[in-house]
């Protein structure tokens, strides 16, 4: 799967577009925090968020995706950390961020019971997490987005994998157009979290 996406981000054009998530885009975030992207690609929603006066770093396991992340961040001006590393093997460091985020950051199952349930201790008291995946209905759309079930996400598995130790957690189901970049373009099912720590 890492050369799939290495394969993927050598390409010129940025996959998934150089503006940020409209779901990111849509929150009111602060400045002066710590941020952690989890499975970040080629960096537009860091880069968004860092231009926002944020400290950001990204955790992604392709070398392609990261050096994109680079380029994308000097064009805006801005610094973004990057760290190259398998999400299967990341263990975060416990009461650090005050925002973690997670765009369309599909994973089969062992690597998405090793990183989601870390994510409650790995925020401050707080803190928040901000997370847009596909739907597992998104099969049925065909408008991107892994083509199978075990790599999207039903609502009760994201409910089962996010601690319930939240002070508040929304999980919602949503139908909407995505067009970012050239592989998520159209109507798409996904869900999105917003939680507080
Ligand atoms: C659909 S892309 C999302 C990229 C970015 N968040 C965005 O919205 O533009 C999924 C990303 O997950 C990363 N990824 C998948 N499995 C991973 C793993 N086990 N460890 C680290 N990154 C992983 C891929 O390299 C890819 O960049």
């Amino acid at each position: 799967m890492k050369e799939f996406w290495n394969e993927r981000y050598a390409e010129e054009a940025y996959a998934y577009g150089q503006e940020a998530n409209d779901f990111i885009k849509a929150q009111q975030i602060g400045t002066g925090l710590k941020v952690l992207c989890l499975a970040e690609g080629e960096g537009r929603n860091a880069v968004y968020i860092a231009s926002l006066g944020n400290d950001v770093t990204c955790i992604d396991y392709s070398q392609e995706g990261l050096q994109k992340t680079a380029r994308l961040a000097q064009m805006n001006g801005v610094q973004v950390t990057g760290i190259c590393e398998d999400l299967s093997q990341t263990q975060l460091q416990q009461e650090h961020w005050d925002l973690i985020v997670g765009v369309f950051a599909h994973f089969p199952a062992h690597v998405k019971e090793h990183i989601w349930p870390q994510v409650f201790a790995a925020l401050k008291p707080g803190g928040q997490l901000l997370m847009e995946v596909y739907d597992q209905e998104q099969l049925r759309f065909g408008t991107g987005g892994p083509q199978h079930l075990d790599l999207l996400y039903g609502k009760e598995e994201l409910e089962a994998l996010l601690t319930k130790q939240f002070n508040s957690i929304q999980i919602e189901k949503i139908y909407r157009d995505v067009h970012e970049g050239v592989y998520h373009n159209g109507a798409a099912a996904t869900l999105q979290v917003r939680a507080l720590k």
